[in-house]
């Protein structure tokens, strides 16, 4: 199965920061952000994953992430020459989708819950095009979604200046294979971007759009400002340390699902035995 992380943009957000380093290398807490959204795409069954990258930074998510192969993965990458919006990486990543079903995650879009996995192998495994809607106390920089008295989707709009609903679009979305013929399709918005949004309304008007929402049981983290990226890197840092679990790590994912068995795990921990991460998994692989 297949996934896509858009990795790319500019992060202007959070300049300084991002100046040198791609928005989604940052650390949250304990590791680079794009571990996250990553490892939200291995527990949706997506072992075949493109990451769609800026062209400076190709080399530095090779060095991170290589063919993926020590994760049980195939990961390949493509590069998105300038920021052209979310719906450009069905143009970029055409030729690796082919006719099959795909994922796609924003790369620094951070999930947290106890059913993630099921709802994200929902999407995966559904028809047409599936997204996920959290509520927001402010969904004014978000797709916003409307719902009609039955909970069907009726509307869905980018950045609305005057939001119908709090339930603000994720950044995690499944798709058929029409979505490279619908993104090839669409014109530029106003911002000169290929808008997720539109690509959403697309299957909403042909009655292919399916919505969930994601619940008060979830946890979905912005890391666009300083602030928020603090956040985030608490809540990681609070939950990892009651729970002595810890949150968006690859190499457990792969060795959970058993992507890689126990000595691909110990392989993996021998060159980082002494950090605190090659130390979780150590107790991972003496106790399960
Ligand atoms: C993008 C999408 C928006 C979505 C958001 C989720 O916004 O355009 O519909 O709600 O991601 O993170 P952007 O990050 O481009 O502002």
């Amino acid at each position: 199965m297949k996934g896509i992380v858009l990795s790319g943009g500019s992060g202007t957000r959070l300049y300084p920061m991002t100046r040198a380093a791609n928005k989604q290398l940052l650390p949250v807490y304990n590791k680079p952000m794009v571990y996250y959204p990553l490892s939200t795409l291995m527990l949706a069954g997506c072992r075949e994953i493109l990451l769609v990258v800026n062209p400076q930074d190709e080399a530095s998510y090779r060095r991170l992430f290589g063919d993926g192969r020590q994760w049980g993965l195939a990961i390949d990458y493509a590069v998105q020459p300038t920021p052209g919006g979310i719906a450009e990486v069905f143009l970029v990543g055409r030729r690796f989708i082919g006719g099959d079903r795909v994922g796609l995650i924003l790369g620094d879009n951070m999930f947290y819950g106890d059913a993630l996995p099921a709802m994200a192998e929902r999407g995966m495994r559904g028809q047409g095009a599936v997204i996920y809607a959290y509520w927001v106390s402010d969904p004014r920089a978000y797709g916003v979604v409307e719902f009609d008295a039955g909970g069907r989707p009726v509307g869905i709009v980018e950045k609305p200046e005057a939001p119908r609903s709090n339930w603000a679009v994720t950044g995690l979305y499944f798709y058929d294979a029409d979505v490279c013929d619908i993104a090839a399709g669409l014109p530029r918005s106003g911002r000169g971007e290929l808008e997720i949004t539109d690509v959403n309304a697309r299957y909403l008007k042909e009655g292919r759009l399916s919505v969930e929402k994601m619940g008060r049981g979830y946890a979905w983290l912005d890391t666009g400002t300083p602030s928020s990226l603090l956040r985030a890197a608490q809540f990681v840092e609070t939950v990892e340390d009651r729970q002595g679990l810890q949150i968006g790590c690859p190499e457990e994912v792969a060795w959970r699902k058993g992507y890689i068995d126990d000595s691909g795990l110990a392989e993996l921990i021998e060159p980082i035995r002494d950090s605190e991460y090659g130390k979780y998994l150590q107790r991972l692989l003496a106790r399960g």
